[in-house]
């Protein structure tokens, strides 16, 4: 029994079956697991990503949901690029109305001082200026659309530091906050949300490798041992709260920082 006080879940659940989302940097990791969850609620999803080997892995992982996946090389940081796989979402799907924005490069913690400005470039154009440009090619289809929902993921590095990044990742992360207040701000009216989730360090494949770069390996048992959850963040923890953002379950969520650390915040 259901009143104007309660969700319909069906309704919910169709919502997200309902849904067009790009992601950005869909090809490999969380937004490959975002990926994932989505095309198993129905939905469909276009995924652009940089890098060919990545977008060849996550085709075979993706294979079974036919015609409701795309897959679309695309470097974020060029315009032209994503106003092309935008518009070829709209395309293919008749409509755009989610985007999450999961792309990015990273390099091991150096100090500051010997960051180059090429090394700075690229961290932050991945990270921050593909957000803007990205977000900047799905709004007008999303408000062709009616409306929509942005997630862009940010990091615990956009609300503190990080103990295995640099100074240009912080930077980065903490503009992503700064962006997706913007956004909120001007299409709300629109009805276009925006929110920013917070990760502490993700367990996977781009932890595995920069724990190994940086010869750090152990550190990420301490780090599970500090969490008052008492483990590290898994892509899953990540994919939970993007889908609730990009439901009608947070349907007056928006301008919003949400912490996916498993409390390292609270010590
Ligand atoms: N891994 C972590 O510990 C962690 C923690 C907090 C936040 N994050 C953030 O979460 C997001 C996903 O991280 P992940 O661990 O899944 O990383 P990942 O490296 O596994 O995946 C990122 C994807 O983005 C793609 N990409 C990079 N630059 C791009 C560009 N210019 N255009 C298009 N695609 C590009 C890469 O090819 C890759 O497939 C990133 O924004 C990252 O900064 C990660």
């Amino acid at each position: 029994m259901t009143s104007a006080n309660t969700f319909e879940w069906n309704q919910v659940g169709a919502g997200l079956a309902d849904s067009v989302t790009l992601i950005a940097g869909g090809a490999r990791g969380t937004g490959a697991t975002i990926a994932e969850n989505l095309l198993q609620l129905g939905g469909s999803v276009a995924v652009c990503d940089i890098n060919p080997k990545h977008l060849d892995d996550a085709r075979d992982r993706f294979a079974s949901h036919g015609d409701r996946i795309l897959m679309l090389t695309a470097d974020c940081t060029v315009a032209s690029d994503v106003t092309r796989v935008a518009a070829e979402t709209s395309d293919q799907f008749g409509r755009l109305t989610n985007m999450v924005y999961a792309a990015g490069a990273y390099r091991a913690q150096r100090p500051t001082l010997e960051i180059s400005a090429d090394e700075w470039d690229l961290i932050v154009d991945s990270n921050l200026k593909g957000a803007f440009l990205t977000a900047q090619a799905v709004i007008p289809h999303m408000i062709n659309a009616g409306g929509g929902a942005i997630v862009s993921i940010s990091s615990l590095a956009g609300r503190t530091t990080s103990p295995f990044l640099g100074v240009h990742y912080t930077a980065a992360k903490a503009g992503i906050l700064g962006l997706t207040r913007h956004i909120a701000k001007e299409f709300g009216h629109q009805n276009i949300r925006a929110n920013s989730i917070c990760p502490g360090g993700i367990t996977g494949q781009r932890m595995n490798d920069l724990l190994h770069d940086l010869h750090r390996e152990s550190d990420l048992v301490q780090l599970a041992d500090q969490t008052p959850l008492g483990r590290n963040v898994e892509e899953l923890d990540v994919a939970g709260v993007v889908l609730f953002l990009l439901s009608d379950l947070s349907r007056f969520v928006t301008g919003a920082t949400v912490d996916v650390n498993g409390g390292i915040l609270t010590i």
